[in-house]
């Protein structure tokens, strides 16, 4: 099991590219399962989650292959409608093969997804939503036996909640069924834009993505395209977080602006200044943060839930009490704990985080126990004095492409072992 080694308190500087949103990523290369010969997606991060969906696709009787950010997928037909669990348990992200590989065989076995042990993770919307267009599925033993004999049909969802992978799931099912779907309460994450970008290059007729209402025409079938995968907002906030954190100046490259619109005036609140240029943005970071005060997660275009655990890795080293309310996950404050092994004030009781700004974090051996909270403990590991040793890294690996080698570059003291 590798571990990251970092020696705080070192000042970064320099620029950084962002990569490819991996939870844009996912949904699309469940969606190349809809269409018929080769997509390329360009701008593909390299993370363990997508080399997971690249074997899901192989294993479904398509050509996948990688070399560097781009990503081709040779379509000429699917040869199974089933995932083994041993696929599936690798990432969250392969539950968004339920609805693509449903509508194009007329049936789906697999079972439940895996994903970060920040909460229960159901996927009841996704089932409610996919009886809505016509599915039969049966729940066995943690098994999903899914049919469509009669192919999916165009319905009307209201979803109770917002949800981005129910909403993924939906319109990778309605795409190809019979009639329209109207999805109401879509979340309007830019991942699902992103989504519904490249199924209409590929033919399909998908409006208002990115607004609560999704209006989906279903066609006959889709053909490949190419495309290339937005940036990462949320390796975006982790990178204002480490720069928040060691009082630096960095700029990022290759952002999408209105993407951290609720992001920025939380930093900027904290003494942050931000420049903004065409795709780059500047950030530039006081010596001492100033406490956010008070920090809630909400659907998009509210505050990320993936970007609380390296905000309260900021909060630890702010000036003053910062509380942060949780409201999209059950379970998402598992670093906190390790911060405080590094020093930090942190009480958290369900949805709320208290925590005191310290003058200074501690170097300890620390462990993430998933994706988001490993980012926490690098950026606590950046700005604590003395070494870090951080175990868990795979769990780093689910999101951030190559981020000891991003950190390195922008001056930070880590060595991967
Ligand atoms: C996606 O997860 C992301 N993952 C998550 O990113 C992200 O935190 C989340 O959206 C919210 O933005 C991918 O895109 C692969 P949800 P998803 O469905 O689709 C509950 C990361 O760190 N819910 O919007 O699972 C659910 O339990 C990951 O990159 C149900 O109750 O999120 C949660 O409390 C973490 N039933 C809430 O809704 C369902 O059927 C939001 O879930 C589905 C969800």
């Amino acid at each position: 099991m590798s571990k990251l080694y970092i020696t705080g308190r070192k000042r970064l500087g320099g620029g950084v590219r962002l990569q490819g949103a991996k939870n844009s990523a996912l949904p699309l290369l469940a969606a190349t399962v809809l269409a018929r010969g080769e997509s390329v997606l360009y701008n593909c991060p390299l993370l363990s989650d997508t080399e997971a969906s690249l074997r899901i696709l192989r294993w479904l009787g398509c050509k996948a292959q990688r070399s560097d950010g781009t990503v081709l997928v040779k379509n000429d037909g699917i040869t199974r409608h089933d995932i083994p669990d041993a696929l599936m348990r690798q990432t969250r992200g392969s539950i968004m093969f339920l609805g693509a590989v449903l509508a194009r065989q007329g049936r789906a076995r697999l079972s439940l997804p895996g994903g970060c042990a920040i909460g229960q993770r159901p996927i009841d919307l996704h089932l409610k939503a996919l009886r809505r267009l016509g599915a039969v599925i049966k729940e066995r033993r943690g098994i999903l036996d899914c049919r469509a004999p009669h192919g999916l049909r165009g319905a009307d969802i209201t979803l109770p909640f917002p949800s981005v992978g129910a909403t993924e799931d939906i319109i990778l099912a309605a795409c190809t069924a019979s009639g329209v779907t109207t999805v109401t309460n879509a979340a309007r994450e830019p991942e699902i834009s992103d989504l519904a970008d490249y199924l209409n290059r590929c033919g399909a007729r998908i409006r208002g993505a990115g607004e609560s209402v999704i209006v989906i025409d279903g066609v006959r079938e889709l053909h490949g395209c190419a495309h290339a995968v937005i940036p990462d907002r949320i390796v975006a906030a982790t990178l204002i977080a480490c720069a928040a954190v060691t009082g630096s100046a960095i700029t990022l490259k290759g952002v999408i602006h209105s993407h951290l619109a609720a992001v920025l005036p939380v930093f900027e609140d904290a003494g942050c200044v931000f420049a903004a240029r065409e795709n780059e943005l500047k950030i530039t970071a006081p010596e001492r943060l100033r406490s956010m005060r008070i920090v809630r997660t909400m659907p998009y275009p509210g505050f990320p839930t993936d970007a609380q655990a390296p905000l309260l890795a900021a909060a630890a080293v702010a000036d003053g009490t910062t509380v942060l309310i949780e409201n999209i996950f059950e379970n998402r404050y598992r670093h906190a704990a390790e911060l405080a092994r590094m020093g930090a004030d942190v009480k958290t009781e369900g949805k709320f985080a208290v925590v005191e700004g310290v003058p200074r974090l501690y170097g300890a051996a620390v462990e993430a126990a998933d994706l988001r909270g490993a980012a926490a403990l690098v950026a606590a590991g950046l700005c604590a004095e003395g070494k870090t040793e951080l175990g868990g890294v795979r769990y780093l690996d689910r999101g951030y492409e190559s981020f000891e080698q991003v950190l390195s570059a922008l001056g930070a003291d880590v060595k991967r072992v």
